[in-house]
């Protein structure tokens, strides 16, 4: 089996939490993809979705599904996103796709946040996958010479620039044993925009496809 049918797997799993009329929260990437055309798919009826990046508003201006302003709707039911590697404890790495502040930031407004992953990404501990920081462009340099202090080795992702205008750095070579305490340091590092570490508002609920079909954790 394929990634890309593992990642559907997961994402038609997760239409079960959607009822009609809802705003739900969309994150970023191949997987949302999926759910996104599972969706249209099914004829959902959802009210509308809140996007967190210009990719994804621009898939669902396609499917015709109405975009709403976090800003105009307030906190959301549901969120549904999916990650770069994800432990059993719902502590995520996020921004692959750069798309990482405005998915914090619509995760964070959210009640329930579901990731939806292939098995590849599920692990036991954080770090295999470069944990991206998205940061200032003027404070690159110094927030990769901290990120080092911290045992890491930060490398600019040259030539992209995030939806919020900023730089990112790929942390290579962590190992992520205590990942909301590293959340919390590389948060409070000057020029840091957000840090793709999912830990203090992590996944309430995994969505793993693979070969013997979903499973679900409730970290
Ligand atoms: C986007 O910035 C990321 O956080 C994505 O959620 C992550 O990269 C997952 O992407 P895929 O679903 O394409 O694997």
């Amino acid at each position: 089996m394929q990634p890309r049918d593992k990642k559907k797997l997961a994402a038609s799993a997760a239409l079960q939490y959607l009822e009609d009329d809802m705003l739900v929260g969309i994150g970023t990437g191949s997987t949302v993809e999926e759910f996104l055309l599972a969706i249209k798919e099914r004829g959902l009826r959802l009210r509308g979705a809140v996007s967190s990046s210009r990719a994804t508003s621009d898939r669902l201006r396609a499917l015709g599904i109405e975009e709403f302003a976090l800003n105009d709707v307030g906190d959301l039911p549901l969120y549904v996103d999916g990650a770069d590697e994800a432990t059993p404890q719902g502590a995520l790495i996020k921004g692959g796709g750069a798309a990482l502040t405005r998915e914090k930031v619509v995760a964070a407004a959210s009640a329930r946040f579901v990731c939806i992953i292939d098995d590849s990404k599920l692990v036991d501990v954080l770090g295999r996958f470069p944990l991206p920081v998205e940061v200032i462009p003027m404070a690159r340099s110094y927030v990769a010479r901290r990120l080092v202090g911290l045992g890491g080795q930060p490398v600019w992702r040259e030539g992209v620039v995030t939806d919020n205008g900023n730089v990112i750095l790929d942390v290579h070579n962590l190992r992520i044993v205590d990942p909301r305490s590293l959340e919390q340091e590389i948060d409070r590092i000057a020029g840091v925009v957000t840090v793709g570490l999912f830990a203090h508002r992590g996944a309430d609920e995994i969505l793993v496809g693979g070969e013997q079909g979903v499973r679900r954790i409730l970290p």
